[in-house]
């Protein structure tokens, strides 16, 4: 016999869970996806992931491993030839002295974020994050029951751009303060912060006992030479850093779910006992391809950074062309952060609506800044330039033909 329960314990998840946001992002592609199927010509500046395929010799490293049967499980902390590879990789760029025994192999950098995050926040306890933020900084901490503090950037106009509020994140400190999140270059302002802001935050760490956690996911998308200091210069770096970084954009490999996390030895250690509770090994095969990434030529990154920066510089000049758009010209990741508040003040619209209409008017998907918690994004909206030089052209030249629309109907009435 079936029981028709009223209220099924099925339901009974936690609190916690049904009020994390989703990533927001992801619905907007979905959108595109369904408005592309219904064979409209859609325009996306939505996607945070590199539209330049895996290359090549990494792909076939993965397909070697395949053919080999290189399938089973791996040790849960990633295989020593690639925790040594990427040790060394640190090393010779950043000047460090991190060893194999103090990297973990993830699923991606969202699973050594989270990982992270839940090895370190208890219940109550408090995460300074710099807001607007990706979400899973924002949303880790909730699902912990531990309370991001959210401090936003300084918004400093279209030639300086974006910075962090050194003062406002030391006011923020209070005694259940636990953590600090730092995202460099940052999603989703394209921002660079200067070494200057980076030893503040070091400096408060050391002062209050903080932990930080440092993503660093954007490292190779650097536009101009000698902007980024990384967090692994700092010598002391074992006592207060947790480093998050992975193979996604850098090696355009967000589908090969390879991330890492570097700490000092016996974090590491207690974090693997976390993670082959949580995902035993990181996935096989992704680890030898990401061995071939470190190894192999770094002349297509070097090819696709040059390319983004090309496509950096025509999406600034052509936004810049848009009414009510303020454009700071960012300086790393693939992204850049227009502030549209005048704009919306004129058109009466909030950033979601905004947004929404550009998608069914102009089947030109962007994201609200909103999408990144907590509420700094409304006067915002994100653009990733993941997409052909012609194609920014053709998709702004489409945001700047219904902007005058908006404007001059409204003027009108
Ligand atoms: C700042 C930041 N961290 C982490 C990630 C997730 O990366 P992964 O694919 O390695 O999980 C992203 C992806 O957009 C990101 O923007």
């Amino acid at each position: 016999m079936v029981r028709n329960v009223s209220n099924p314990p099925t339901l009974g998840l936690k609190e916690c869970i049904k009020d994390l946001l989703g990533e927001r992002g992801f619905a907007y592609i979905a959108k595109a996806k369904e408005l592309r199927a219904a064979g409209k010509d859609v325009i996306s500046f939505g996607v945070g992931q590199p539209d330049i395929p895996t290359f090549d010799h990494i792909v076939e490293e993965g397909i070697k491993a395949l053919k080999e049967r290189f399938t089973g499980y791996t040790e849960t902390q990633g295989i020593k030839e690639l925790r040594i590879a990427i040790a060394e990789y640190l090393n010779e760029r950043y000047g460090s002295d991190v060893r194999e025994d103090e990297v973990l192999v993830t699923i991606g950098t969202k699973g050594a974020a989270f990982l992270a995050l839940a090895a370190y926040l208890k219940p109550g306890d408090e995460v300074i994050v710099p807001e607007p933020t990706y979400p899973v900084y924002s949303e880790a901490p909730k699902f912990i029951g531990a309370k991001p503090v959210y401090i936003p950037l300084k918004w400093e106009g279209e030639d300086r751009g974006f910075s962090l509020d050194i003062e406002k994140i030391e006011k923020a400190v209070s005694s259940k303060t636990k953590a600090l999140v730092v995202n460099n270059p940052h999603n989703p302002t394209g921002a660079i912060f200067k070494p200057a802001e980076l030893e503040a935050l070091m400096d408060l760490a050391r002062k209050h006992n903080l932990v930080i956690f440092v993503d660093e996911i954007y490292d190779n998308f650097i536009y101009e030479e000698g902007t980024f200091k990384s967090f692994m210069e700092f010598p002391d770096w074992r006592d207060y850093v947790v480093y998050l970084n992975g193979f996604s954009k850098t090696f355009s490999m967000t589908g090969w779910r390879v991330g890492y996390l570097v700490a000092r030895g016996d974090v590491v250690r207690n974090l693997t006992k976390l993670a082959v509770n949580v995902w035993s090994c990181p996935p096989s095969m992704a680890q030898r391809a990401a061995i071939a990434a470190l190894k192999g030529d770094w002349k297509p990154v070097r090819n696709m950074v040059n390319l983004f920066r090309e496509r950096r510089d025509v999406i600034v000049t052509e936004l810049r062309k848009v009414p009510g758009f303020e454009v700071w010209k960012s300086a790393g990741a693939f992204y850049v952060f227009p502030r549209v508040r005048k704009l919306l003040d004129g058109i009466g619209m909030s950033v979601e609506e905004f947004v929404n209409y550009l998608i069914s008017t102009k089947y030109v998907v962007t994201l609200p800044g909103t999408a990144f918690p907590n509420t700094a994004g409304r006067d915002y909206v994100r653009f990733s330039f993941c997409i052909s030089k012609d194609r920014i052209v053709e998709g702004v030249k489409r945001i700047k033909d219904a902007v005058e629309n908006l404007l001059s109907s409204k003027s009108k009435r």
